[in-house]
């Protein structure tokens, strides 16, 4: 049976930074995962042609796959606009793996973002990988003032002093900075191996890393509401 399509178009998700092995796949699953466990109609969009995405739904059997939608629109010549046009209603949210280049598609993407999630890790290095989308964003900003954006430290180990480092060198810049920050734990590679999410597994690490993307979907969603 056809589902009832909503009155209001998808919030679009975008999930992106240059830098590579930042964290983007991840944020964006773990993400739809925490947006799909409250119910809520979420697609994912693969538009990163490494299909990093893709892999993760194909290490496990096809009974046991994740059941978030997922959509590859990582295909050359494919119009992202319009394929996402034509599923607007069909979802509450649209969470997009982004590319990690500022190709001219990314531009246009950014037009059509609600809200753009830049995952880094704690490291000035990193941080200052950043710029170059941050000022895409900023030029997109122009065209669409209401496009939300914001960082989110990810992989976070225990070097205080680097995560203050960090911070501090965010603030000064005066990006926006998720309050919630994804702890490193070995279950996110393990997900990934499994072809599962972290919302499949009931372990303690499994839940403490389901329980900060909880958080972190709340503190997105309260962003783009
Ligand atoms: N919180 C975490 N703790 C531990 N490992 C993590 C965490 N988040 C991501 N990883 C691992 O770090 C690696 C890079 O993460 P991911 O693939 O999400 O980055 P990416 O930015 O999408 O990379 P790419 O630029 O290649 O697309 C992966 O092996 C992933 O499983
Ligand atoms: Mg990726």
């Amino acid at each position: 049976m056809a589902q009832k399509k909503n009155s209001k178009p998808a919030i679009i998700i975008l999930v992106t930074n240059q830098k590579g092995g930042s964290g983007k796949t991840a944020t964006a699953m773990n993400l739809a995962a925490a947006i799909h466990d409250a119910q809520k109609r979420i697609l994912l969009v693969d538009y990163d042609p490494q299909n990093t995405l893709l892999g993760w739904y194909g290490q496990a059997d096809e009974d046991e796959r994740i059941r978030i939608p997922y959509l590859n629109l990582a295909h050359p010549g494919i119009d992202i606009s319009e394929e996402l046009e034509q599923r607007q209603f069909d979802f509450d949210y649209i969470v997009i793996d982004g590319r990690p280049n500022l190709e001219i598609s990314m531009s246009g993407l950014l037009l059509l973002s609600d809200l753009v999630l830049v995952p880094l890790q704690a490291s000035l290095a990193d941080l200052h990988s950043t710029q170059g989308i941050v000022k895409e964003i900023h030029l997109a900003q122009q065209a669409r003032p209401d496009l939300r954006f914001s960082l989110v430290l990810t992989m976070v180990s225990n070097n205080r002093l680097l995560l203050q480092y960090t911070k501090d060198a965010i603030k000064e810049l005066g990006y926006p900075l998720c309050k919630t920050q994804v702890a490193r734990r070995e279950c996110h590679p393990h997900a990934y191996a499994l072809g599962q999410t972290i919302f499949d597994s009931r372990s303690a690490t499994n839940r403490a890393a389901a329980d900060e993307a909880r958080k972190l979907a709340a503190e997105v969603v309260k962003l783009v509401s």
